[in-house]
């Protein structure tokens, strides 16, 4: 089979976009602190900062966003999204957020006390907030294979299970309220996560009582990794593959921003009712009511259809597809890049490939300032300005293993030419890499302190 389909649809309306001149680029960033985050959209040629609620809906969706039912309380949109969570997800309650961190952080205030320990394969970086803010502590437990940037591993999302048991008696299950699993492994490359390891990690979290919630984000693009290269699943419809994982766990937190193909979105699912009931009531407080969430009926609607959309097979191929095509395209021009490629993203090793600048000065940061630079392109770094922190004993800088620069495809957005286009960019940039300065932070906040962190380049005397 092709790893490349064709785009399995057609244009029907479009955004335009510019390349604004090079000294206009400069300006922007220097404007912005060298921080990324700080351009205007409208500075952006391409913008692969994030496959985060800036796919293109379809037209069933925009069809369907016509018909949202605004009722304040039990609103027919609500209903509708019910009967797909059911015939996905299968638990027994849920309720809607703005988007997937609201939903960590209920499910934090309503599980997690000061001290407590929340072991994952990879807690994504709001995941860890989320926890760390309420003073416990997320612990990344994934197997080695995931640190090693070329290992061909089918499923190098996968929680380490020797590691995990051995966490577990060591903490003490009551010291840990929940364990997690992130699928697909974002901040580990978009790495898929096996039903083997789903099960085993089920199993043993289990053992020891601790409940087990998913963090859901791209379950679909995982169920199609799964299709493609377990044993037994071949011939599973991604559907049932996914209804497998869910049965597995006691509850998933989900931003629909990414897999359920929306601009805005979330949930928060579970089996237990009594603690359903407390999030109800922690949701009212601070989301609005359990039927809508922080939401309005049009995007529970857009939701309900995006879900559905999100695990057609030929859109999955399609969407797999471009991340292997840009990998590929990549290690032909010897940018040391994660394989395999990734579900939603494409991950450089900016550690490797800028092995003169040391994690205290941020090689993904440089690097990603580059590709706007020399191409208007936009990633994000998720390396040591997204993930370094001062130990909450000893107060030593912690760096995280990798250095890495994502570049995130929305869905269904940019086609195989753009996708040319930022493979040209980055071969410029192979070619001058030795000269790219490291950067300093000249202000940043304590948490999530990539969003708004302004930086300068470090520039070394000869
Ligand atoms: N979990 C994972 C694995 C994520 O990738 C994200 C968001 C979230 C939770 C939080 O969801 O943004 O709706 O509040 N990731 C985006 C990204 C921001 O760019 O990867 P949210």
């Amino acid at each position: 089979m092709s790893m490349h389909p064709p785009e399995p649809f057609r244009i029907k309306m479009v955004e335009s976009i510019h390349l604004i001149n090079k000294q206009d680029r400069e300006q922007a960033l220097q404007r912005a602190g060298y921080n990324i985050f700080g351009l205007k959209s409208d500075e952006v040629f391409i913008d692969l900062l994030t496959d985060s609620g800036t796919g293109a809906m379809s037209q069933d969706q925009w069809a369907a966003m016509m018909i949202g039912d605004e009722s304040y309380a039990g609103a027919r949109s609500f209903h509708w999204l019910s009967s797909t969570m059911e015939e996905i997800f299968g638990f027994r309650h849920f309720v809607p957020t703005h988007q997937g961190r609201a939903a960590e952080n209920i499910l934090c205030a309503v599980i997690l006390q000061k001290g407590q320990y929340v072991p994952s394969n990879m807690h994504f970086d709001t995941t860890e907030g989320n926890i760390r803010a309420r003073g416990g502590r997320p612990t990344n437990l994934i197997i080695k294979e995931a640190f090693d940037t070329t290992s061909p591993h089918p499923f190098k999302g996968n929680m380490d299970l020797k590691k995990l048991e051995d966490f577990i008696n060591q903490i003490g299950p009551e010291n840990i309220p929940l364990g997690m699993i992130t699928i697909t492994n974002n901040a580990g490359g978009g790495q898929p996560v096996s039903m083997e390891n789903l099960k085993a990690v089920s199993e043993i979290y289990q053992s020891f009582g601790i409940p087990f919630f998913i963090d859901a984000c791209r379950f679909a693009e995982n169920t199609y990794f799964i299709k493609l290269r377990e044993p037994g699943y071949g011939e599973k419809t991604t559907l049932e593959i996914a209804r497998e994982i869910f049965s597995l766990a006691d509850g998933a937190t989900m931003s629909a921003k990414k897999d359920a193909i929306v601009n805005i979105g979330g949930f928060l699912a579970l089996n237990d009712t009594e603690m359903f009931e407390q999030i109800c009531n922690e949701l009212i407080l601070r989301e609005g009511f359990i039927t809508y969430g922080g939401l309005a009926g049009r995007d529970l609607n857009a939701i309900a259809v995006g879900l559905r959309e999100g695990l057609q097979e030929d859109y999955l191929a399609y969407r797999l597809g471009q991340t292997e095509y840009l990998v590929s395209e990549l290690k032909k021009n010897h940018v040391p890049v994660i394989e395999p490629a990734g579900g939603h993203a494409v991950y450089i090793d900016a550690g490797k490939m800028l092995p003169h600048i040391p994690k205290s000065e941020f090689p993904g940061q440089a690097l990603s300032v580059e590709m706007y630079r020399e191409g208007g392109i936009r990633s994000v770094e998720l390396g040591s300005v997204a993930f370094a922190f001062a130990d909450p004993d000893t107060g030593e800088m912690k760096y995280p293993e990798m250095e890495l620069v994502r570049l995130a495809l929305p869905r269904r957005t940019y086609t195989q030419s753009h996708l040319d286009y930022v493979v040209k960019v980055i071969k410029a940039i192979v070619v001058n890499k030795d000269s790219l300065p490291g950067y300093r932070i000249l202000k940043a906040p304590k948490l999530m302190r990539h969003f708004s962190a302004r930086f300068e380049p470090i520039v070394k005397e000869l």
